[in-house]
C-alpha cells in the first residue's frame, strides 16, 4: 500500500508538470505543498526561471533554502499559478484549508493567482466539508465576543459544534499576529451561506472555506492519479 508521504510527493510532481518557463507561481503551504517546493527546488537549481511568491513564513524559509526566486505580492501583483494542499476538498472543489494555520495569506495568495491548482492525499476527498475543523482567524482583541458570535452564525448557517481556540505548547499565533479558532462542526450543509454569514463578523479576520478558487484538485491515491477539475490553461 502506498504511503501517505509518497501520495503526496506523486501528486505534487504532477502539479511540476504544469510549471512553465517565466511563470509567477503563488507556493501553498503545509506537508503536501512542502513536496512541491522540495521539486520545485530541483528544477530551478537545473536552471528553471520563476519567481514564486510564498504563503507563509515556514514556505518562504524552506524556498529560500532551496535558492527558489522569491517576491512579495507588492512586487508582482498576479500570479500564473498556485499550487496548494488542502485538509479537505468536496465535489465541487471546495476546501478547507488552514490547518496549518496559514489560511489568510493562502487565500490572498490563491485569489492573486490566475490558477489554483491542489495537490492531495486521497484521504483529503469527503463529499461533505466539515468532517475536518473550520479554522477561522480571528483579531486577538475581543476573540472570546467573536468566538461567541461565530457560534450564532454556525447555527443560523445549520452547523453545530465546539469552537476552541488553537494552542500549542501556547496560543497558536499566526504569521499575521491572529488567533485561530478550530470550529469542529462535523458537517458544513450550506458551504456558501456559512462563508457569506463568518465574512460579515467583526473580529474575523478570515476563515479557511475556500470557494470557488480551485481549478482543480490531482489527488494521489491508491488507484494512482485522479484530477478533478480541469488542469486546462485558462
Ligand atoms: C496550511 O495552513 C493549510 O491550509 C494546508 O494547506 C493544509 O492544512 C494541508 O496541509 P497538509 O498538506 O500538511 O495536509
Amino acid at each position: 500500500m502506498k504511503d501517505v508521504e509518497e501520495a503526496k510527493r506523486e501528486a505534487a510532481s504532477v502539479a511540476l508538470d504544469l510549471v512553465r518557463p517565466g511563470m509567477r507561481l503563488g507556493l501553498g503551504s503545509g506537508s503536501t505543498a512542502a513536496h512541491f517546493v522540495a521539486l520545485l527546488g530541483v528544477r530551478v537549481a537545473q536552471g528553471l526561471d520563476v519567481l514564486c511568491v510564498p504563503s507563509s513564513e515556514s514556505t518562504r524559509a524552506q524556498a529560500a533554502a532551496l535558492a527558489i526566486p522569491l517576491a512579495t505580492l507588492d512586487d508582482v501583483v498576479e500570479l500564473d499559478l498556485t499550487i496548494d494542499g488542502a485538509d479537505e476538498f468536496d465535489p465541487k472543489l471546495r476546501l478547507i484549508k488552514g490547518g496549518g494555520g496559514a489560511l489568510l495569506r493562502e487565500k490572498i495568495v490563491a485569489a492573486a493567482s490566475r490558477r489554483m491548482v491542489v495537490i492531495a492525499d486521497s484521504s483529503k476527498a469527503v463529499q461533505t466539508l466539515g468532517r475536518f475543523p473550520l479554522p477561522v482567524e480571528v483579531e486577538r482583541f475581543g476573540f472570546e465576543t467573536t468566538r461567541r458570535h461565530i457560534m450564532r452564525e454556525a447555527e443560523a448557517a445549520g452547523c453545530k459544534g465546539t469552537i476552541d481556540l488553537r494552542r500549542k505548547a501556547d496560543i497558536f499565533v499566526t504569521d499575521g499576529g491572529n488567533y485561530i479558532l478550530d470550529c469542529a462542526f462535523g458537517t458544513i450543509p450550506e458551504p456558501e451561506e456559512l462563508a457569506a454569514r463568518l465574512n460579515a463578523i467583526p473580529g474575523v479576520v478570515e476563515h479557511g472555506l475556500f470557494i470557488g478558487l480551485a481549478q482543480a484538485v490531482i489527488v494521489a491515491g491508491p488507484k494512482g492519479i485522479e484530477v478533478h477539475g480541469s488542469l486546462a490553461y485558462v
